[in-house]
C-alpha cells in the first residue's frame, strides 16, 4: 500500500499510520472520531470537543455537551495552560488563542492533538484502553524554550446528570441534585448515587495536585463562558465543592520543566458500577476500591502505551481481513482503512450518537442494525453473532417487528412500535450473510424469543420464515406487498395523512387498511427472498425452498405486470391505488430504490428492465455528486406522500444524494456487467475520492455522510448527517463483494469482478473462515466482468467459486479475467 500523503487545506491522509491529520483547527464544521468498541464510548471533535457515555448516550452520559450551541462545538474535555501570563488550549478551543502550531490525528480508536505556544508543546492522546469503562488522557508537556518554566495546567470536564434528556430539561430538580466527592488526585461524580444509582463517574490523574474544582460557576465564574473561565485568568484554583448547580471536574497542576525537559501527565475519565450492598465506604463516602483499582491500571505512561499498543494491533488485525492493493491509492485508502473503520463505528452506535444524532432520539434501528451489519460481519463475526440474535428477539410472533430497540435494555420501543414493512426482511438479508461469512449455521438453531418473551421462543430459522411469509401475508390490490406506516424510506407515508404540526409522520398512520403498496418492498422480496430459497437448499428444506420460490416467482410477475413504468420501475401505490413515481406525474416521477432493488434483483433482465431502469437512473437522477433519490424533486407539501414532501427540494429524502442507497444502484449495475460505471458511481461519493470538494462538503473528509444535497438543492454538494448512516456497510460491500467482486458464499469464496475496463491489475488479501486467500487479478484484455482463468495453488478450477481451506492455511489465486 502506497502511503502518500497529499496536502489539503484542512489536512490530509496518513495511510501508513491510518490516520486523518487536521492541521487547520477551523475546520468547516467539527471533525469528530470515535474512542471505544464495546461499552465505554467517547465523541471526540478535532477541538476537544464532545462527550462520553456508558452503553447508552441517553441515559448513561458521563460528560454534559450541549448540541446546537453557539459556537458550535461548545463543551469537551479541555486543558488550559498558563505560561506566564499566557493562557492558551491546546487544542485550540476553548480559548481559541492563536496557536504556533497545532495538529489533531484522527486514528483508529483514538485521537492526538497537539498544540504549541511560546516554545511549549502539548501533545495528548485520547483513546478508550480495550474491555475498560474509561479514557485515558495521556498528556505530554514540553518546554522547548532555553529557559526554565513554571507552567500552571487546568484540566476540564463538565458532568452530565446521566440521564442526557432529564439533564437538559429537568432544572427545577437537577440544579438542587449534583454531588461530588474530592480525594486526592481523584474527583469523583456521585448525583444520584445516594439513591437508585448503582454507578458514579471518575476523574483523575497520576500526580499530585494542587488544587481543584468542581463547581462550574467558582471556575468560570459568573456569566463567563469556557474560554474566559475565572481561575485561569487568576492563576489558581478556588477548591471549590458543588452543591447542585452544574459539577465540574477540574486539575489544577504546576509543573517546572527545565530546557528540554517534557513530563507526562493520564488523566483517566471513567465509569464504574457497584453491588447495591457495597456502595459505602462510610455513610455517605463512596466505596472506591474499585474506582481506585481502575485507576491503577493506567497510573503509569508504561501501562497506557500498553493498552495503546494492544488497541492498535487490535486494528491492524482486523484491518488485516480485506486488503487491497491497486494503483488507486484512494481505492486502498477508503476500502483498507476508513470505510471499515466507519463500519464498525456504524454497527457499535447505529444511528444513536453522533454530531447530528443527540443520543437521546432513537435507539437501534431493526433495518438499520441489520443492514449494518453486512459491513461489519467479516471484522468481529462474534458481535454479529450476539446482534443477530438481539434484533431477532424484538421481531413479533407475525414476523413483523419493533422498530427500534434500547440498547441498555435490548427491548423493543413501544412507543414507536411496528409497521414499517421492509422491517421482516432485513433479517433474511443480515442473517445470509452471516452464515456465509462464518459457515456458523448453528445460528439458526438458536432459541429467540418473539417480542422479548422467551416462553414464545423458536429458533432463528424459523424467525426468518416467519419474515418471509410476513409479506406474503400482506399484499395489497397489485400483488405488492403493503407498505404499512413506510418502508426503507422512512419518508414515504402513504397511510398517514397529517394536517397537525406536531404529530409524527410515521407513527400517526390514520388510513384505516393500509391499502399503499411498495415497489421496493417487493424488490427486496425478490432478492432476499432467494437468499432465503438458497439457505433452505443449503438445509436441505426442499419443500421450503420449492414453497417460496412460488412466492418469489408470483411476486416478480407481479412487479413485471404492475409496477414498470415503461422506462423505469415505479415506486409504490398511494392509499387510494394510485401510482407513485410514474412518468404521468408532475414530480417525483421517478424514485432510486425502486429501481436499485429490482435491478439488484435482476427482475425483467431478460425484458430489458434492468438496462432501462439503470438508464433513466443515469439520465434523470445521477448527477455529480452522486445519485439522488427522486426527480423532480416535490415542490410542495403533499398531504397523501408525507415527510418526504415537508423538505425543501434537494435535501435529504426529498431529491437529496441519499448515500445509502447509491450502492444499490452500483450493485444494479454489476449484475448487468456495467463496471465502468459501477464504479464511477462508487467514486462520486466515496470520501477518499472528494479531495476537491471538502470545503463545500463540509463534514469529515473520511467517512461517508447520510446525505449531500442535491442537484435541486439550493447548496448542491453540501453533505450532512456523517458518520452513522448505512452507507458504510452498503458502499462496502458494493465496492469488495460487487465490483472488486470477492465475495463470500456457503461453500467458498466466489470472484467475480465487475470492474472499470481500463484496470490492468489488482491485488486483494482476504481472510475467509480462518485461511488467507492472496488474490492476483489481472484484466489483459480490458473486460469488465468474467472469469477466463482461476488457478489455485497452481492448479487450474473450473467456475469462479474459490474452495474452502483449513483454519491457517494460505490459498494462492491467479485470476485471468477475458
Ligand atoms: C435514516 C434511517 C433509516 C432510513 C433512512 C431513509 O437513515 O436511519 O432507517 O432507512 O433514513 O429514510
Ligand atoms: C428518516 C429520515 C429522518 C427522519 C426519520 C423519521 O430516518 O432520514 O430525517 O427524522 O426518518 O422521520
Amino acid at each position: 500500500m502506497t502511503a502518500q500523503v497529499t496536502e489539503k487545506e484542512y489536512g490530509f491522509f496518513d495511510d501508513a499510520n491510518k490516520e486523518y491529520v487536521i492541521t487547520e483547527p477551523r475546520t468547516p464544521y467539527p471533525w469528530i472520531n470515535y474512542l471505544g468498541d464495546t461499552a465505554f464510548f467517547s465523541l471526540i471533535s478535532n477541538t476537544a470537543g464532545g462527550y462520553s457515555f456508558y452503553k447508552d448516550a441517553k441515559f448513561r452520559r458521563l460528560t454534559r455537551y450541549r448540541y446546537n450551541n453557539v459556537p458550535v462545538d461548545t463543551g469537551g474535555r479541555y486543558f488550559y495552560v498558563k505560561d506566564g501570563d499566557v493562557a492558551w488550549s491546546p487544542s485550540w478551543k476553548p480559548l481559541k488563542v492563536e496557536l504556533d502550531q497545532y495538529e489533531c490525528r484522527h486514528g483508529m480508536g483514538y485521537t492526538r492533538i497537539t498544540g504549541k505556544k511560546n516554545d511549549v508543546e502539548s501533545s495528548v492522546l485520547f483513546f478508550v484502553p480495550q474491555g475498560e469503562n474509561l479514557e485515558v488522557q495521556q498528556m505530554t508537556l514540553t518546554n522547548h524554550s532555553a529557559v526554565t518554566k513554571t507552567l500552571k495546567l487546568f484540566s476540564f470536564a463538565e458532568w452530565c446528570l446521566w440521564n442526557a434528556e432529564d439533564d437538559m430539561t429537568n432544572f427545577q430538580r437537577n440544579f438542587s441534585t449534583g454531588q461530588v466527592e474530592v480525594k486526592d488526585s481523584v474527583i469523583y461524580h456521585k448525583t444520584e448515587y445516594r439513591e437508585r444509582r448503582d454507578h458514579f463517574a471518575f476523574y483523575s490523574v497520576n500526580t499530585d495536585i494542587q488544587g481543584f474544582d468542581t463547581d462550574r460557576d467558582t471556575f468560570l465564574g459568573e456569566y463567563n463562558s469556557f474560554d474566559t473561565p475565572e481561575v485561569v485568568s487568576q492563576g489558581k484554583p478556588n477548591n471549590s465543592i458543588a452543591h447542585g448547580w452544574s459539577p465540574i471536574a477540574s486539575h489544577y497542576i504546576e509543573v517546572t520543566l527545565e530546557p528540554g525537559e517534557s513530563r507526562d501527565f493520564v488523566f483517566t475519565l471513567g465509569y464504574i458500577e457497584m453491588p447495591l450492598d457495597d456502595k459505602w465506604e462510610a455513610p455517605a463516602v463512596i466505596n472506591k476500591t474499585k474506582a481506585l483499582a481502575t485507576i491503577a491500571r493506567f497510573d503509569t505512561v508504561a501501562k497506557v502505551q500498553a493498552a495503546f499498543k494492544k488497541l492498535t494491533d487490535y486494528w491492524n488485525n482486523l484491518l488485516s481481513k480485506y486488503v487491497v492493493e491497486s494503483s488507486d491509492e484512494r481505492l486502498n485508502r477508503g476500502v483498507n482503512i476508513w470505510n471499515q473503520y466507519q463500519n464498525m463505528v456504524t454497527f457499535n452506535m447505529s444511528r444513536s450518537a453522533s454530531f447530528f444524532e443527540s443520543g437521546i432520539g432513537r435507539g437501534m434501528g431493526f433495518r438499520d442494525s441489520n443492514q449494518d451489519l453486512i459491513g461489519f460481519v467479516h471484522l468481529v463475526p462474534e458481535r454479529a453473532r450476539e446482534r443477530i440474535l438481539d434484533i431477532a428477539a424484538t421481531q413479533f410472533e407475525d414476523g413483523s417487528a419493533y422498530h427500534q430497540y434500547q440498547p441498555l435494555t435490548k427491548r423493543g420501543n413501544a412507543a414507536v412500535g411496528g409497521n414499517f414493512n421492509d422491517d421482516p426482511m432485513w433479517l433474511v438479508q443480515s442473517v445470509t450473510v452471516y452464515v456465509k461469512e462464518t459457515g456458523d449455521f448453528s445460528i439458526l438453531e438458536e432459541p429467540v424469543a418473539y417480542d422479548n418473551d422467551v416462553s414464545k421462543a423458536t429458533s432463528l430459522f424459523e424467525h426468518l420464515t416467519r419474515s418471509f411469509n410476513f409479506i406474503t401475508r400482506n399484499l395489497g390490490e397489485h400483488g405488492l406487498p403493503l407498505i404499512g406506516r413506510a418502508d426503507w424510506n422512512d419518508c414515504l407515508n402513504l397511510n398517514c395523512f397529517s394536517m397537525e404540526p406536531n404529530e409524527s409522520f410515521q407513527t400517526t398512520e390514520n388510513k384505516a387498511g393500509g391499502r399503499a403498496e411498495s415497489v421496493m418492498i417487493a424488490g427486496q422480496f425478490v432478492l432476499f427472498g432467494n437468499d432465503y430459497i438458497e439457505l433452505c437448499q443449503q438445509l436441505g428444506k426442499a419443500d421450503e425452498a420449492d414453497r417460496a420460490r412460488s412466492h418469489v416467482k408470483a411476486m416478480e410477475a407481479s412487479i413485471k405486470a404492475n409496477a414498470w413504468d415503461g422506462e423505469w420501475f415505479l415506486r409504490a401505490y398511494d392509499a387510494t391505488g394510485q401510482k407513485i413515481g410514474t412518468n404521468e406525474a408532475d414530480e417525483s416521477k421517478i424514485f432510486i430504490e425502486s429501481q436499485g432493488f429490482c435491478t439488484m434483483a435482476g427482475i425483467g433482465i431478460e425484458d430489458g428492465m434492468v438496462a432501462k431502469s439503470l438508464e433513466s437512473v443515469n439520465k434523470y437522477l445521477a448527477c455529480d455528486y452522486g445519485i439522488v433519490l427522486n426527480y423532480p424533486a416535490f415542490t410542495t407539501y403533499r398531504i397523501e406522500y408525507g415527510e418526504i414532501s415537508t423538505y425543501p427540494q434537494g435535501y435529504k429524502e426529498n431529491g437529496g444524494i441519499f448515500c445509502h442507497n447509491n450502492p444499490w444502484i452500483m450493485i444494479g449495475e454489476t449484475v448487468l456487467g456495467n463496471g465502468d460505471r459501477a464504479f464511477e458511481y462508487y467514486t462520486k461519493i466515496a470520501p477518499a475520492y472528494q479531495d476537491d470538494k471538502v470545503k463545500l462538503h463540509k463534514t469529515e473528509p473520511y467517512v461517508y455522510a447520510q446525505m449531500i444535497a442535491g442537484k435541486e438543492a439550493a447548496t448542491p454538494g453540501q453533505a450532512k448527517n456523517s458518520w452513522l448512516t448505512g452507507t458504510a456497510a452498503w458502499n462496502y460491500v458494493a465496492i469488495t463483494q460487487h465490483i472488486l467482486g470477492i465475495k463470500p458464499q456457503y461453500n467458498g469464496l466466489q470472484v467475480d469482478p465487475c470492474i472499470p475496463k481500463h484496470w490492468a491489475d489488482y491485488k486483494v488479501t482476504r481472510e475467509f473462515r480462518g485461511a488467507t486467500y492472496n488474490i492476483q487479478i489481472s484484466n489483459p484484455n480490458g473486460v469488465s466482468k468474467g472469469v477466463k482463468q482461476l488457478i489455485v495453488n497452481g492448479e487450474t478450477i473450473q467456475g469462479n467459486l474459490l474452495p474452502l481451506f483449513e483454519s491457517g492455511q494460505t490459498a494462492d489465486v491467479s485470476v485471468v479475467l477475458g
